[in-house]
């Protein structure tokens, strides 16, 4: 037998195939049953005749139950009344595995459906987001490759913070203590753009996130990029540009599976075709009070209130630039751009309320504000005196970005929480199965 997938059996239309898969759903009479057969390309219905098989297959069809593995040859053929379209009348039925009884029915809670993530995973919803999600993955190895920059890869295990000590992950380690779980590659990346100057990375990163929010996981993956020789414009110039890609990706490959799960593609073009706005934190402020009423305090941090109302006023992501010093991290560089105290940071905030997805700076090249900086964050410099070689021997002006790919998913899919655009979403509260 040779095998083919559901969706090449519905191309084909009609004719003899020979397909597998799992149950997908199954009602019978006593001389007909009817099955739709599910594998990772589509769904299919298939039809027993009692008269049209042996019986053994028909004793084995009235055994069958959702989940259980099959193997099916048959005549493929129009029917509008069927699920998608098509229908198999089935010549030969082999079960590869009778499943028990399986626990997922309709009108599950959440927490249930979390606890049988291994096994929800299966769901046609699921199965569409993870396809979109392997096409963003996909996306962002393909553009910046293609834009000459090279895959590199940081520890996982670290021994100094970059985004603050809050939101560490301390790990046991031979007795040492002062070892840490990735919040980004950043300051392992910065040493080899003096050796590859172009180099991304797509890993996971770590944050022990204590606010249960729909947009916090404490461990998510990270796609990052650094360059060396790069102007603060040319990082906002990339971030943009990577997203375009991805989404119009997603755009190309997935209509089906953003069908599936109720996401209205139309809302994704304009990111793909229109400038997304380029403001500054002051801007931002002004809108806020202008257009919102909300006055917030020059040099306190944009929250996920005030990011949300200025992603209301776009259909496509917002860059958000300058940011006061205080509010952002120690590697960015103080900006020339302005009089006040703001740094050469951007944020990428995504449309209908999806909150930031990249967070990148042009770094700060010098070294004693650095040190400055670590001290203000109660940091020892000398445990960072790896990364501020990177400032001794040819520094040059560099600067790069993070993307929570998760983040990213949940937006382009329009999803309630972003556990959803993970396998296996690890929280404050879930890290099982
Ligand atoms: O803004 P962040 O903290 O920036 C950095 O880590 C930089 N070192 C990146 C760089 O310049 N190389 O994180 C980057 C992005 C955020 O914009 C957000 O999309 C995502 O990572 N992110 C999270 N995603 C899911 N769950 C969390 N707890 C996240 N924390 C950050
Ligand atoms: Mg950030």
């Amino acid at each position: 037998m040779k095998f083919i997938s559901i969706s090449e059996a519905i191309k084909r239309g009609k004719g003899e195939v020979d397909i597998r898969g799992w149950v997908y759903r199954e009602r019978g009479s006593n001389k007909l049953k009817f099955i739709v057969l599910r594998d990772s390309s589509d769904i299919i219905q298939c039809v027993i005749e009692k008269d049209n098989v042996s019986k053994n297959e028909w004793e084995d069809s009235n055994k069958l139950l959702i989940e259980s593995s099959v193997e099916i040859e048959g005549e493929v053929s129009k029917d509008e009344r069927a699920p998608t379209g098509y229908e198999v009348k089935v010549s030969k039925l082999k079960v590869i595995h009778f499943a028990e009884k399986y626990p997922i029915t309709k009108d599950q809670s959440i927490e249930f459906l979390a606890d049988n993530r291994h096994l929800w995973l299966r769901s046609r919803r699921m199965t569409a987001i993870l396809k979109i999600r392997s096409t963003v993955f996909g996306a962002i190895h393909e553009y910046f490759r293609s834009k000459g920059f090279y895959e590199y890869h940081s520890p996982i295990f670290q021994s100094v913070q970059c985004e603050g000590g809050s939101t560490l992950f301390n790990v046991p380690y031979f007795g040492n203590k002062g070892v840490f779980l990735a919040q980004t590659w950043q300051l392992y990346a910065e040493p080899a753009i003096f050796s590859l100057e172009k180099i991304y990375t797509v890993s996971p990163s770590f944050r022990a996130e204590k606010s249960k929010t729909s947009r916090h996981l404490t461990e998510y993956w990270h796609a990052e990029m650094e360059v060396a020789w790069a102007s603060f414009k040319d990082i906002i110039d990339y971030g943009e540009e990577t997203i375009k890609f991805v989404v119009k990706k997603v755009l190309e490959k997935n209509l089906e599976e953003l069908k599936i799960i109720g996401r209205d593609a139309k809302d994704l073009e304009p990111t793909v075709e229109k400038e997304f706005p380029r403001i500054t934190y002051d801007e931002a402020l002004e809108l806020l009070k202008k257009k919102f009423k909300i006055n917030i305090p020059w040099g306190k941090d944009l929250r996920t209130v005030e990011e949300d109302k200025l992603s209301e006023l776009h259909d496509t992501p917002v860059i958000v630039t300058h940011y006061p010093k205080q509010v952002k991290a120690f590697y960015m560089k103080k900006s020339q751009d302005s009089k006040k105290e703001v740094v050469n940071g951007v944020d990428f905030i995504a449309p209908e309320g999806y909150g930031e997805i990249i967070g990148g700076s042009e770094r700060e090249s010098d070294i004693e504000e650095i040190k400055k900086r670590l001290g203000e964050d109660g940091e020892r410099a000398d445990e960072y005196n790896f990364y501020l070689d990177t400032r001794r021997y040819g520094s040059v002006p560099h600067g790069g970005f993070g993307m929570g790919v998760e983040r990213l998913v949940s937006w382009i899919c329009k999803l309630d929480n972003i556990k959803d655009a993970i396998p296996f979403p690890r929280t404050v509260l879930r890290y099982k199965p």
